[in-house]
Protein backbone atom coordinates (compact mmCIF):
# COMPACT_ATOMS: atom_id res chain seq x y z
CA UNK A 1 0.00 0.00 0.00
CA UNK A 2 1.42 3.17 -1.15
CA UNK A 3 1.17 6.47 0.78
CA UNK A 4 2.04 9.80 -0.39
CA UNK A 5 2.32 12.19 1.94
CA UNK A 6 2.53 16.07 0.79
CA UNK A 7 3.55 18.79 2.77
CA UNK A 8 2.81 22.77 1.48
CA UNK A 9 4.30 25.56 1.48
CA UNK A 10 6.21 27.05 5.02
CA UNK A 11 5.97 23.85 6.76
CA UNK A 12 9.86 22.98 6.08
CA UNK A 13 10.37 26.06 8.32
CA UNK A 14 8.68 24.25 10.91
CA UNK A 15 10.32 24.51 14.58
CA UNK A 16 11.35 28.24 14.29
CA UNK A 17 8.46 29.38 12.40
CA UNK A 18 5.26 30.78 14.78
CA UNK A 19 6.26 28.16 17.56
CA UNK A 20 3.19 29.37 20.15
CA UNK A 21 1.49 27.87 16.54
CA UNK A 22 2.92 25.52 15.51
CA UNK A 23 5.47 24.03 18.44
CA UNK A 24 9.18 22.83 17.87
CA UNK A 25 9.03 20.15 16.12
CA UNK A 26 10.75 20.50 13.08
CA UNK A 27 9.41 18.53 9.29
CA UNK A 28 12.16 16.36 9.99
CA UNK A 29 11.21 15.15 13.50
CA UNK A 30 7.89 14.61 11.49
CA UNK A 31 9.13 12.89 8.51
CA UNK A 32 11.09 10.84 10.53
CA UNK A 33 7.76 9.83 12.84
CA UNK A 34 6.23 9.29 9.87
CA UNK A 35 8.17 6.71 8.56
CA UNK A 36 8.78 4.76 11.40
CA UNK A 37 5.20 3.92 11.96
CA UNK A 38 4.57 3.18 7.93
CA UNK A 39 7.16 0.70 9.17
CA UNK A 40 5.39 -0.65 11.49
CA UNK A 41 2.27 -0.77 9.59
CA UNK A 42 3.35 -1.87 6.21
CA UNK A 43 3.11 1.02 4.24
CA UNK A 44 5.09 2.13 1.68
CA UNK A 45 5.05 6.15 2.30
CA UNK A 46 6.72 8.72 -0.13
CA UNK A 47 7.23 12.17 0.85
CA UNK A 48 7.53 15.26 -0.68
CA UNK A 49 7.26 19.01 0.33
CA UNK A 50 6.90 22.02 -1.65
CA UNK A 51 6.09 25.91 -1.17
CA UNK A 52 4.94 26.10 -4.97
CA UNK A 53 1.60 25.32 -5.78
CA UNK A 54 2.23 23.58 -9.27
CA UNK A 55 4.65 21.75 -7.88
CA UNK A 56 2.36 20.44 -5.50
CA UNK A 57 -0.37 19.85 -8.38
CA UNK A 58 2.30 18.03 -10.23
CA UNK A 59 3.61 15.89 -7.42
CA UNK A 60 -0.47 14.75 -6.91
CA UNK A 61 -0.55 13.68 -10.35
CA UNK A 62 2.50 11.78 -10.48
CA UNK A 63 3.13 9.99 -7.86
CA UNK A 64 1.63 6.93 -8.01
CA UNK A 65 -0.56 5.93 -4.87
CA UNK A 66 -2.97 4.30 -2.99
CA UNK A 67 -3.97 6.96 -0.67
CA UNK A 68 -2.73 10.10 0.19
CA UNK A 69 -2.49 12.69 3.53
CA UNK A 70 -2.07 16.05 2.37
CA UNK A 71 -1.52 19.27 4.32
CA UNK A 72 -1.66 22.15 1.83
CA UNK A 73 -0.80 25.11 4.21
CA UNK A 74 -2.01 28.27 2.67
CA UNK A 75 -3.03 26.79 -0.23
CA UNK A 76 -5.80 25.36 2.00
CA UNK A 77 -7.67 28.45 2.00
CA UNK A 78 -7.00 29.15 -2.23
CA UNK A 79 -6.29 26.65 -4.53
CA UNK A 80 -9.00 25.32 -6.66
CA UNK A 81 -5.71 24.05 -8.84
CA UNK A 82 -4.67 21.84 -5.71
CA UNK A 83 -8.72 20.08 -4.94
CA UNK A 84 -9.12 20.54 -8.52
CA UNK A 85 -5.85 17.52 -8.46
CA UNK A 86 -6.94 15.67 -5.24
CA UNK A 87 -10.38 15.11 -6.84
CA UNK A 88 -9.07 14.34 -10.21
CA UNK A 89 -6.58 11.11 -9.00
CA UNK A 90 -9.48 10.20 -6.86
CA UNK A 91 -7.70 8.58 -4.44
CA UNK A 92 -9.04 8.51 -0.78
CA UNK A 93 -7.09 11.05 1.10
CA UNK A 94 -6.76 12.62 4.29
CA UNK A 95 -6.29 16.37 5.08
CA UNK A 96 -4.06 17.48 7.99
CA UNK A 97 -3.45 20.84 9.69
CA UNK A 98 -1.32 21.28 12.50
CA UNK A 99 -3.25 24.01 13.75
CA UNK A 100 -7.18 23.81 14.80
CA UNK A 101 -7.61 26.20 11.58
CA UNK A 102 -11.65 26.74 12.73
CA UNK A 103 -10.14 28.48 15.99
CA UNK A 104 -8.17 30.97 14.51
CA UNK A 105 -8.78 33.70 11.69
CA UNK A 106 -11.49 33.76 9.75
CA UNK A 107 -9.99 33.34 6.71
CA UNK A 108 -8.71 29.95 7.61
CA UNK A 109 -11.68 28.29 8.46
CA UNK A 110 -12.69 27.86 4.87
CA UNK A 111 -10.82 24.73 3.26
CA UNK A 112 -11.10 24.49 -0.63
CA UNK A 113 -9.99 20.89 0.18
CA UNK A 114 -13.02 19.82 2.60
CA UNK A 115 -15.81 18.95 -0.15
CA UNK A 116 -13.08 16.31 -2.11
CA UNK A 117 -11.09 14.80 0.83
CA UNK A 118 -11.90 12.04 2.53
CA UNK A 119 -11.40 13.50 6.08
CA UNK A 120 -9.78 16.25 7.96
CA UNK A 121 -7.95 16.34 10.72
CA UNK A 122 -6.74 19.52 12.57
CA UNK A 123 -5.39 21.11 15.86
CA UNK A 124 -3.76 17.90 16.47
CA UNK A 125 -0.41 18.76 16.03
CA UNK A 126 1.98 16.37 14.45
CA UNK A 127 -0.23 13.75 16.01
CA UNK A 128 -2.32 14.39 13.32
CA UNK A 129 -0.36 12.85 10.69
CA UNK A 130 0.32 9.67 12.27
CA UNK A 131 -3.67 9.58 12.77
CA UNK A 132 -3.97 10.21 8.98
CA UNK A 133 -1.47 6.96 8.47
CA UNK A 134 -3.25 4.88 10.59
CA UNK A 135 -7.05 6.07 9.01
CA UNK A 136 -5.16 4.94 5.27
CA UNK A 137 -4.13 1.78 6.72
CA UNK A 138 -7.91 1.53 7.57
CA UNK A 139 -9.56 2.52 4.74
CA UNK A 140 -6.80 0.51 2.04
CA UNK A 141 -6.97 -2.98 4.43
CA UNK A 142 -11.24 -2.97 4.16
C1 LIG B 1 -1.74 24.94 8.46
C2 LIG B 1 -2.81 26.00 8.67
C3 LIG B 1 -2.83 26.99 7.53
O1 LIG B 1 -3.85 27.97 7.74
C4 LIG B 1 -1.50 27.71 7.43
O2 LIG B 1 -1.50 28.59 6.32
C5 LIG B 1 -0.35 26.77 7.41
C6 LIG B 1 -0.37 25.57 8.24
C7 LIG B 1 -1.60 23.99 9.67
O3 LIG B 1 -0.99 22.94 9.50
O4 LIG B 1 -2.08 24.30 10.77
O5 LIG B 1 0.66 27.05 6.78
O6 LIG B 1 -2.09 24.15 7.34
Amino acid sequence: MKILVVHGPNLNLLGTREPDVYGRTTLQDINQQIMELSGELGLDTVIFQSNSEGAIVDALQNTPCDALIINPAAYTHTSVAIRDAIAAVGRPAIEVHISNIHKREEFRKTSYMAGVVTGQISGLGMEGYLLALRACRKILGR
